[in-house]
């Protein structure tokens, strides 16, 4: 009962790096990207349009797209959370974006400073816009889980945000866990509370060392995209208690054991992480990473 193919959705470009407080060089983000094609990934979100003084580390997507070597048949989305965001994404000549909702009226407030109702007013004209314009978008709902202000969500609260996210005509929905504190009965009793489980894809976050156990019930449960990010970084600086996500590693690991083809190569994801390691100044938190980088 598991899925004979899983689509990676590789964040490391734009969750992996927003968190980092020291600026990245484009440069150095243009070589990441363009590694991760080359370790065999089909979809790498590579930045966000979002307001430069919410997240620096990201103020220079349009740089940065310009930069890349596209290879053919690698999808690139990038987050746009308004319309002035989809206007930036449309004068690079972005195919893909995705938006990202809250679940939670907190966390509504202090990512997107907007209400739980009013992010709707935000989102729904640029779907539209995207749509006319030929572009697909994907939908986030963060918060699925737990939120560090209002605690565990309640599963109709996750489903309303969701469905309404789908039903504006978005191709998938990733189920955020921002903080980690997911366990795999709460997946599963998520995802079979949608009416389509064939439209989601999970994003975990490994706060609590959760991220591949919940991955496994994800899989269980019908899903078969999962979002990691290569080398395990991530965070997001509206939630302080938000650390990396799924390593795409560990990731890769654990469907090589259960027989799941993914097309990467581990070997170049490691070293791709390794080497981002060292300019980031601190080793991976994968433990794959580390195994297979020793000696
Ligand atoms: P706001 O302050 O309400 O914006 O922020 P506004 O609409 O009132 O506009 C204020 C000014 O900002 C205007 O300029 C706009 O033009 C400008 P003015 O007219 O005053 O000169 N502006 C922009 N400039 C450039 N690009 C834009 C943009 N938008 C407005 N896109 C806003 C609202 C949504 C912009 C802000 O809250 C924001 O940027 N939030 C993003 C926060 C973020 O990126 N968080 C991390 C990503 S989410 C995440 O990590 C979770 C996820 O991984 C899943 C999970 O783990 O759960 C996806
Ligand atoms: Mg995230």
């Amino acid at each position: 009962d598991l899925p004979h193919q899983v689509t990676i959705y590789e964040v490391g470009p734009r969750d992996g790096l927003q968190n980092e407080s020291a600026i990245v060089p484009v440069e150095v983000k243009a070589e990441f990207i363009d590694r991760l094609a080359g370790a065999g990934h089909k979809v790498i979100e590579a930045t966000s349009f979002v307001h430069p003084k919410w997240v620096p580390q990201l103020a220079d997507a349009e740089e940065l797209l310009t930069r890349l070597h596209r290879k053919p048949g690698v999808r690139y989305p990038v987050l746009v959370p308004n319309a002035r965001g989809l206007g930036r994404a449309l004068d690079l000549g972005v195919d893909e974006i995705a938006i990202f909702a809250s679940a939670t009226e907190t966390f509504a407030a202090k990512n997107l400073n907007r209400s739980l109702e009013s992010q709707f007013e935000m989102f729904e004209p640029v779907v539209a816009r995207a749509l006319d314009s030929g572009i697909r978008v994907r939908a986030y709902v963060s918060m699925c889980f737990g939120d560090p202000w209002e605690g565990p969500t309640p599963i109709a609260q996750v489903v309303a945000v969701g469905e309404r996210l789908l039903g504006l005509g978005c191709y998938e929905l990733s189920l955020g866990d921002t903080i980690g504190v997911g366990t795999p009965g709460h997946v599963t009793a998520l995802i079979e509370a949608f009416r389509t489980p064939e439209r989601l894809a999970v994003h975990f976050h490994d706060t609590y060392g959760q991220a591949l156990a919940n991955t496994l019930a994800a899989l269980r449960a019908g899903v078969s995209t999962i979002d990691a990010s290569t080398g395990g970084i991530g965070g997001c600086p509206y939630a302080e208690s938000a650390t990396g996500n799924l390593a795409t590693e560990d990731l890769v690991w654990m469907l090589r054991g259960l027989g799941i083809e993914t097309g990467l190569d581990l070997g170049k994801l490691v070293a791709t992480s390794t080497w981002l390691a060292d300019l980031l100044g601190r080793p991976s938190p994968s433990r794959v990473v580390q195994a297979l980088s020793k000696g």
